[in-house]
């Protein structure tokens, strides 16, 4: 085992799992933090008995992000929310603050790499606060850890994602249409092992990827109509697919917003993400990407139908 420790941020997340995963592999030793470390559990069987430690951090109080890099010479932090909810989860705080609070322990502690995951998208300009507090929280890594290592992924699918299991979990409701914001938005769907893995060749080189962005999207370009189609193709459902108008859904998308802020649920749908899905989420052609890590990344329809089979009627027998 390396003597080198890794502190990760959101390590019990979708892409936090798979780096976990990743570098228990190469020998790390890992602090994995969040909020709830008692559901972080399932991170320790990763690795050797005691490679893998699970304690206490939430990125909106800056004494327990410097508590969790003390000692550690690799910082990756994969905290992002979709929405805010009740008490300290707000874009702000976490996205934009949080982010900054990280990459100044980072340095304060003389960490050699910083990799911070951000998101396509990130623009200050944005009338989204999910994008707008994206890019704030880069530029506030980018002021206090220069070399710090940015990863700006597309849309991230894999066992865990809260999309294509989302929207197959909404097909299988009887009789309701599946509604679609901005049908021809399109996206970029990358692999979760592919993120996690670009941040290993980020880790394990450092000197090579310092100080710069990489924006990650998969193979191939989709609309979001043809993403549903092909998940209700794999599930092998027929199902209505509803387009709902913007500003209708806009509507929505803000009551929803505003009892997520009072209430303990997680809402379908929200303004900012309605805002978000006027854009296209693709990666731009002068962008740097999976090509500078030596990457070829994974198509959807190799990994999707894998995971997707429990949705289908009577599951692998047909
Ligand atoms: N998923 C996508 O399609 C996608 C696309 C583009 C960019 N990204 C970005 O990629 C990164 C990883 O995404 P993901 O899909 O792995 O997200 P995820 O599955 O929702 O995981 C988020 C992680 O953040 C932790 N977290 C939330 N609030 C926290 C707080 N206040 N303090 C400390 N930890 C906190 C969560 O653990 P606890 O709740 O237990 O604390 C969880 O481990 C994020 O930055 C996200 O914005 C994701």
């Amino acid at each position: 085992m390396s003597n080198r420790l890794v502190t990760i941020f959101g390590a019990s997340g979708q892409v936090g799992r798979a780096i976990v995963e990743r570098l228990c592999h190469h020998g790390y030793r890992i602090r994995a933090t969040s909020r709830h470390p008692n559901e972080a559990l399932f991170l320790k069987p990763f690795g050797d008995p005691g490679q893998v430690q699970t304690t206490f951090a939430d990125i909106s109080r800056e004494e327990t992000v410097i508590k969790a890099i003390e000692g550690a010479s690799i910082v990756i932090n994969c905290v992002g929310i979709l929405y805010e909810s009740r008490g300290r989860q707000k874009f702000q705080a976490l996205q934009a603050e949080g982010a900054a609070a990280i990459a100044k322990a980072a340095k304060k502690e003389g960490v050699r790499t910083l990799i911070h995951i951000s998101a396509i998208g990130a623009d200050q300009h944005s009338p989204s606060q999910y994008a707008r507090t994206k890019w704030q929280g880069e530029k506030a890594v980018k002021a206090a850890f220069p070399k710090a290592v940015i990863l700006r992924p597309s849309i991230i699918f894999g066992p865990n994602d809260s999309f294509f299991n989302l929207f197959a979990k909404m097909a299988k409701i009887p009789v309701f249409p599946i509604p679609v914001v901005g049908p021809k938005t399109r996206f970029q769907p990358v692999y979760v092992e592919d993120v996690a893995e670009a941040v290993i060749r980020a880790v394990m080189n450092s000197g090579k990827y310092q100080g710069n962005i990489y924006q990650l999207g998969g193979p191939e370009v989709y609309t979001f109509r043809e993403l549903l189609d092909y998940m209700l193709e794999v599930i092998g459902v027929k199902k209505f697919i509803a387009p709902i108008p913007f500003p209708i859904a806009g509507f929505f998308g803000w009551w929803f917003q505003l009892w997520a802020k009072f209430l303990p649920i997680t809402p379908p749908l929200t303004l900012d993400q309605v805002q978000l899905l006027k854009n296209d989420n693709v990666v731009p052609a002068t962008a740097k990407g999976f090509e500078a890590f030596g990457i070829k990344p994974t198509s959807i329809t190799s990994v999707v139908p894998g995971y997707l089979v429990r949705f289908r009627p009577r599951g692998r027998f047909t």
